[in-house]
């Protein structure tokens, strides 16, 4: 699968890891970055490519970064076509997908450690939206949301 990842310096040294985990698996990873430690960057300015390379179709899934992961996904919110969830429990990565076709997972590098994080990763990227009838209806809904607010 095509993946990418972005932290600021509040998830770097769990971006390593994950990336370096899903390279193993065989996945093809786009780093956005952060690709140093700056403990004053900002996450809007890595999550927000990544989330339009999401949205554009160039890359899968993603995985949005930063210390609660709170700032990514509000962030990645913002660009329509992205359905990120801040993510910390196993039922809710798999089900994020399947029924909320969540192509965004985000997580705080201080708030999971390495091991629930990569079980988190896997479970997400293993999982596919349902396509079900009433899953379908709701993000209509919401997808409608994203019409509505185009140029205000
Ligand atoms: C940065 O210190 C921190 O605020 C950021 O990584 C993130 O947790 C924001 O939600």
């Amino acid at each position: 699968m095509r993946v990418g990842v972005a932290t600021d310096h509040g998830g770097f040294a769990l971006k390593e890891e994950l990336v370096a985990h899903l390279r193993e698996a065989g996945h093809e990873v786009t780093d956005f970055g952060a690709h140093d430690l700056n403990s004053s960057d900002d996450y809007p300015d890595y999550v927000v490519p990544l989330a339009r390379a999401v949205a554009a179709g160039k890359v899968d899934r993603g995985i949005a970064i930063c210390g609660s992961g709170v700032g990514a996904s509000v962030c990645a919110n913002k660009i329509p076509g992205v359905r990120a969830g801040l993510i910390h429990d196993h039922f809710s990565a798999r089900q994020g997908v399947e029924d909320d076709h969540m192509n965004i997972i985000c997580m705080g590098g201080r708030t999971v450690g390495p091991a629930v994080a990569q079980d988190l990763l896997d479970t997400f990227l293993a999982a596919g939206f349902s396509q079900a009838e009433r899953h379908l209806r709701r993000l209509g809904k919401v997808a409608a949301l994203e019409n509505q607010f185009v140029g205000h």
